[in-house]
């Protein structure tokens, strides 16, 4: 759980930091150049490869250790009784979550990630898909930009205890370090799912109010 969770936060970090591009105002010139260099360049694709398999197996590992802790409960715990966990809310609801990370997901893939790879697309001027139109249009509609800020309130709880628990759970426990590692974990699960927000709400803003 820990080292494919891991791999998914760094995959987080290169999506957002890429997708800032949206943010450029250039009717999307580089965000779609980046786009085709995303999906064209071999290593990368080898890479994404690599994703969609990771998580189906932080997925799936998560629904069994979820089903093992349902099928253990009432028995009594070896160790400590209380967890000293600092997000109690996320930890006791990482199933819960990861489930609903898990389905935006799937429907962000539909949305924008098979249309780009198996419909033909309009193009821009520099000849590239024109994935900045299918995000701009695609986020006009309010209900699918509620969905996505729902959906990052619950990424950012599901990265609130998952990132520093990833952490431990390698072993990684140190008086010096594991601070470091919780405050960076605590910036990064805000961070990144309000950096994603943005741009729904960018998008959605600038259609209403005509700018
Ligand atoms: C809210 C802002 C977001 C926007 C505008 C956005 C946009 C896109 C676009 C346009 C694609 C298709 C292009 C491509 O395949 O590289 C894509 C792919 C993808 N997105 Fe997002 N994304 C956002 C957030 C997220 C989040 C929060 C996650 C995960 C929790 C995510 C997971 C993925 C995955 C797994 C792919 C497929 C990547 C691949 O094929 O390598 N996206 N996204």
């Amino acid at each position: 759980m820990s080292l494919t969770g891991l791999f998914l936060c760094t995959f987080l970090l290169v999506h957002m930091a890429g997708n800032l591009q949206l943010f450029v105002n250039d009717q999307g010139l580089a965000f779609n150049a980046y786009a085709k260099f995303m999906t064209s360049n071999i290593l990368i694709k080898t890479v994404s490869y690599g994703l969609y398999a990771m998580i189906l197996l932080h997925a799936v590992k998560g629904i069994l250790i979820w089903l093992y802790n349902r099928n253990a409960k009432g028995q009594a715990y070896a160790g400590k009784e209380k967890s000293d966990t600092r997000f109690r809310f996320a930890a006791h609801n990482m199933a819960t979550l990861g489930i609903i990370v898990f389905a935006f997901i799937g429907t962000h893939m539909f949305n924008f990630w098979a249309k780009m790879h198996f419909t033909t697309m309009p193009v821009d001027t520099a000849g590239n898909k024109d994935l900045y139109k299918l995000v701009a249009e695609a986020f006009q509609n309010p209900i699918l930009v509620g969905f996505y800020v729902v959906s990052m309130i619950a990424l950012s709880l599901h990265l609130l205890h998952g990132f520093a628990s990833g952490f431990q759970t390698l072993g990684l426990n140190h008086k010096k370090y594991t601070p470091i590692i919780q405050s960076t974990g605590t910036a990064f699960s805000i961070i990144v799912p309000l950096g994603f927000a943005a741009m729904p709400l960018f998008f959605f803003i600038k259609h209403v109010s005509g700018f």
